[in-house]
């Protein structure tokens, strides 16, 4: 059959455009250091719906500390950020029953420290801790997922987590339709009045944290599964390739 060197040929000559053209996507990739700085207060005004947020994060100065964090956090950071929506679903006057300190519980209640995919997500262990949770294991949040579905819990209350704004090393940022009840000042018990060992909340820290724990896959796994991602494209590319090839003998 004639056919069968020619069907060599094109493959071979696919394989040589593939490789090629995958080898320069991959250069241009290459020199990838961005030089350009993470802006989670750009990022959350691009989003157009987190003013009351950006608000929050100003006021609590929270927003300066986790720009300096991410300049030095080897674990990069998580942002729950409830849209304008969600405040306003709030019990009125819910925001300012509470004190300043309990406002800057509140907002760094909603930054994880540390990166997480949407896969990463998916094989954390509870409870997750917060940047409100010191080491004293208070407010911390339970991921749960099933199937395609990741929620974050509080223990007052629950949401779903499907929608990021910005997603990569060090910075992920979701959008979330609620704002995140710690049980500490929403729970059952008496909120905040009661003197309770508990309610020695985390200062704002001006310097970043030491990034503990021996969570150092953080770093790798993002990249590794993006990897896998482009290879599982060059795959699919090849094997479209393939059948236009085989359509035309
Ligand atoms: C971040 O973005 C905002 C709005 O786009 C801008 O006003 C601000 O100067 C930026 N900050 C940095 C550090 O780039
Ligand atoms: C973060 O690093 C960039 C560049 O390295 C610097 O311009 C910026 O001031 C730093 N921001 C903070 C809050 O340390
Ligand atoms: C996620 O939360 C929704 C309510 O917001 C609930 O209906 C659903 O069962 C939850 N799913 C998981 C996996 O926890
Ligand atoms: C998280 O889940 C654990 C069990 O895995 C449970 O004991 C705890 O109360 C939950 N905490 C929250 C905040 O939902």
């Amino acid at each position: 059959m004639a056919s069968s060197p020619m069907l060599i040929g094109l493959t071979t000559f696919l394989l040589l455009t593939a490789s090629a053209l995958f080898g320069q996507a991959e250069s241009k990739v290459a020199p990838g250091p961005k030089p350009a700085p993470l802006n989670l207060t750009g990022i959350l005004e691009k989003g157009g719906q987190y003013g009351t947020f950006l608000r929050l994060l100003r006021e609590t100065q929270v927003g300066e500390q986790i720009e300096s964090q991410l300049n030095n956090s080897f674990n990069g950071l998580t942002i729950f950020a409830p849209t304008d929506n969600a405040f306003s679903n709030l019990k009125a006057g819910t925001l300012n029953s509470l004190t300043t300190q309990e406002q800057v519980s509140l907002v760094l209640y909603h930054v994880l420290p540390r990166y997480y995919s949407p896969t990463t997500f998916e094989t954390t262990s509870n409870p997750v801790n917060t940047q409100a949770s010191g080491r004293s294991g208070v407010y911390t949040v339970n991921i749960t997922s099933s199937s395609n579905q990741v929620n974050v819990s509080t223990g007052v209350n629950q949401t779903p987590i499907n929608n990021n704004l910005y997603l990569e090393f060090p910075l992920a940022v979701y959008s979330v339709d609620k704002v995140l009840l710690p049980a500490e000042l929403f729970g059952a018990k008496p909120p905040a009045s009661s003197p309770s060992p508990a309610s020695t909340p985390v200062k704002p820290k001006k310097s970043a944290p030491a990034a503990d724990g021996p969570s150092a896959s953080a770093d790798t796994a993002p990249s590794a599964a993006s990897r896998k991602g482009r290879s599982v494209e060059r795959v699919l590319l090849l094997g479209i390739g393939l059948a236009c090839v085989g359509s035309l003998l």
